[in-house]
């Protein structure tokens, strides 16, 4: 058969095919992957900063235990507001020619998932402070330290951001703790971290394997308020820590804070939605509030549980009085 005979014709045959299916088969696919594959249409591209910071974060070796993806398991409604999609990582492109995609979804969840941390903690004075010491804002956190990304001086120069760090953490130091560019171009990078909401008009991912626990929703009504103690866990522990009693240098302490026990509520309410900035011996206090869309409900029940724990025992307050200052803080904030 000429065909065995013939090693030129065997040769081109066999090639031939080779090409063939590398085409049908690996090609075409990815040709048609790359094609429908498009970020999210609000979604939003790190800026140069960020950018940077994910390579400070890619250097640091942070994906080691930090995960980036939601999984569509309803354990994992915490790290988001929805599952995961593919779009959400559509935007990632070569880091060079030399490296390849870092998506930075990780494997290892030994710290919390980071998908979202730009809406969870904002903070700058938070992420600093964190990455300075974990300790110094997590008492048990076994995240390592990061003291190369700050440098010690004597002034705070001009564009340059002090970090403030209770006593108890600076010892051994003089002067001034200056956040370098490297740290303030990682905590840019964690800012910008937040899960790009679907274009209006697409159902809802819903996530899989629900848990059936009701949530507890308050209707005008002080004895079915939601847990107070469980979103101040959520929304304040992280600055003000479990003891209320905040970090001495740079949260202040809530156990019988004046603004707590009084009857200012005005002003309670204001500095959670709007967040406080009055003194210069503590950090900010950003709008925390605001952030995380915290209801009346949710916020009468926070200050509830803050006027009645640690040994405060002030007077609690009805949902109709926090509801009347929420709806002004609405009316003279909208844009
Ligand atoms: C050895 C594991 C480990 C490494 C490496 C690590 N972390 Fe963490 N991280 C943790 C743990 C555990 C926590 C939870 C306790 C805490 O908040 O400190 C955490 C918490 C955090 C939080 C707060 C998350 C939240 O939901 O409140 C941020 C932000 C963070 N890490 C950023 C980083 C960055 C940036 C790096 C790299 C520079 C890094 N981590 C490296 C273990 C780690
Ligand atoms: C990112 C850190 C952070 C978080 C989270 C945070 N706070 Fe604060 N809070 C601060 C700082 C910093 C101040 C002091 C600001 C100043 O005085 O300049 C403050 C001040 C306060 C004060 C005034 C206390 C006093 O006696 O001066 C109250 C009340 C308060 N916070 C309530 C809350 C509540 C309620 C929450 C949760 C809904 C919360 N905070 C979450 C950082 C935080």
């Amino acid at each position: 058969m000429e065909f065995f005979n013939n090693h030129k014709i065997l040769f081109r045959t066999a090639l031939g095919l080779f090409v063939g299916l590398t085409i049908i088969v690996a090609i075409l696919p990815a040709i048609n992957n790359q094609e429908n594959n498009a970020t999210l249409p609000n979604a939003i591209p790190l800026n140069e900063r960020a950018i940077l910071g994910k390579q400070s974060f890619i250097a640091n070796g942070c994906v080691a235990c930090h995960t980036q993806q939601v999984r569509n398991v309803d354990m994992d409604k915490i790290w988001g507001n929805r599952p995961g999609i593919a779009a959400d990582y559509a935007g990632i492109t070569r880091t060079d020619f030399w490296r390849n995609t870092a998506t930075l979804m990780g494997t290892e969840r030994t710290g919390p998932d980071l998908t979202n941390i730009g809406i969870r903690q904002p903070s700058l004075a938070w992420n600093l402070l964190h990455l300075y010491q974990p300790r110094a804002v997590v008492v048990k956190s076994i995240m390592p330290a990061y003291p190369w990304l700050f440098e010690i001086k004597n002034e705070v120069g001009k564009a340059e951001i002090e970090v403030i760090v209770p006593d108890n953490f600076r010892k051994g130091i003089n002067g001034k703790i200056i956040a370098t560019n490297e740290a303030l171009n990682l905590v840019a990078y964690l800012q910008s971290l937040k899960q790009t909401p679907l274009p209006d008009g697409k159902t809802p991912l819903e996530f899989l394997y629900k848990k059936t626990k009701e949530q507890n929703v308050g209707n005008g009504n002080n004895s079915i308020l939601p847990d107070g103690q469980m979103l101040y866990t959520k929304n304040c522990v992280s600055c003000h820590q479990a003891n209320g009693e905040g970090l001495k240098g740079a949260f202040p302490s809530l156990k019988g804070s004046s603004i707590v026990l009084g009857n200012d509520l005005e002003l309670f309410v204001n500095i959670i939605m709007l967040g406080y900035d009055a003194r210069p011996e503590y950090a900010v206090m950003n709008d925390v509030g605001t952030i995380n869309n915290l209801t009346p409900e949710e916020v009468t029940a926070i200050i509830n549980h803050e006027k009645t724990s640690w040994g405060n025992n002030a007077k609690t307050v009805s949902l109709d009085e926090v509801k009347k200052i929420m709806d002004f803080i609405k009316i003279t904030t909208k844009k």
